[in-house]
């Protein structure tokens, strides 16, 4: 049994083999293994969620299981029962719990006293999930390693799914770039404890020069709607637009992990012109959960 709750905890290895797994779920959607045959395994989520949700509550089923849904704030946690005292109930019921919620030292303490798989569906600190699938789409629409190549993260560069990137870069051995103005970037000790061929730039031209993938995230994450207009006016300029794209190598993709604000972090006319990518990238969502699902088992 194993928890999915950092990519900084899973080896290269386990990387490639969860990669190579979400693509035989992919190809073999209609016959494939039914692994969670007789679990049942819960998404607990205290923020907002279309795509994981749905992709969990759908996999999970494909797999064989039952799922519930549980709203954080519909279940006692939210009237302020302690994160261990929840796990250890639910753990005695449960066979897996997904969790979104803010603070990363929560999932690990749930998965800590629960003893059932625990998978980070997104905290504030890391969206391991949406970042495996994003690899699992680069690879699958070049059809070749993401080793070696050259990511771009325009935008909010603090946030979550920059963080997982980081990580990414570390296990996966490619080149990443962050573009994020000054009081949005990445914290050094993250950097540090990453390793790994990550740099960062307030000059997302230059960042974008030569990339294989540009790639953005909302400017406003969930949590942060209280700095909305400050980072709004903060951010602004660092989108992903015809300009940065052209900058970019031949046949760079482009990806965003949605919901997207068109006008904001992406232009409405790239992101309709790289859709057929970047929903290509939230499908794949699906298959890649079922790897990791299947994975904690191992
Ligand atoms: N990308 C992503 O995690 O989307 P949701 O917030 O809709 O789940
Ligand atoms: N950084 C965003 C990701 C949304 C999928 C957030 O945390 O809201």
């Amino acid at each position: 049994m194993k928890h999915f709750l950092s990519l900084e905890s899973v080896t290269t290895a386990d990387i490639k083999a969860i990669l190579c797994r979400a693509s035989y779920f992919k190809r073999e959607r209609k016959h494939h293994l039914r692994p969670l045959s007789g679990q049942t395994w819960a998404l607990i989520f205290s923020k907002s969620s279309t795509r994981t949700r749905v992709s969990f509550e759908v996999g999970i089923r494909e797999l064989g299981g039952d799922v519930m849904f549980l709203n954080a704030n519909d279940i006692q946690l939210g009237r302020g029962e302690p994160i261990k005292d929840t796990a250890r109930v639910l753990g005695r019921m449960l066979h897996g719990a997904i969790i979104r919620t803010f603070a990363q030292h929560d999932v690990e303490e749930f998965a800590n006293y629960s003893r059932i798989p625990t998978v980070n569906a997104l905290t504030d600190a890391e969206h391991p999930c949406q970042i495996l699938t994003d690899i699992f789409t680069f690879e699958e629409l070049r059809q070749e390693s993401i080793r070696g190549k050259i990511v771009t993260f325009v935008g909010d560069g603090a946030c979550n799914v920059p963080a997982s990137w980081i990580w990414a870069a570390a296990r996966l051995d490619f080149e990443l770039r962050i573009a994020a103005p000054l009081a949005y970037q990445p914290p050094t000790e993250l950097l540090r404890r990453a390793g790994g061929r990550v740099s960062i730039t307030s000059d997302l031209y230059a960042a974008a020069r030569g990339a294989d993938l540009l790639y953005t995230d909302v400017w406003v994450s969930m949590g942060k709607e209280a700095e909305s207009a400050q980072r709004l006016k903060n951010l602004a300029g660092f989108q992903i637009n015809a300009s940065l794209v052209g900058l970019a190598a031949p046949g760079a993709l482009v990806m965003h992990c949605l919901p997207a604000y068109r006008g904001k972090e992406i232009d409405d006319a790239t992101m309709e012109a790289h859709a057929e990518t970047i929903f290509a990238e939230a499908e794949n969502r699906l298959h890649t959960q079922k790897a990791i699902l299947e994975w904690t088992l191992s």
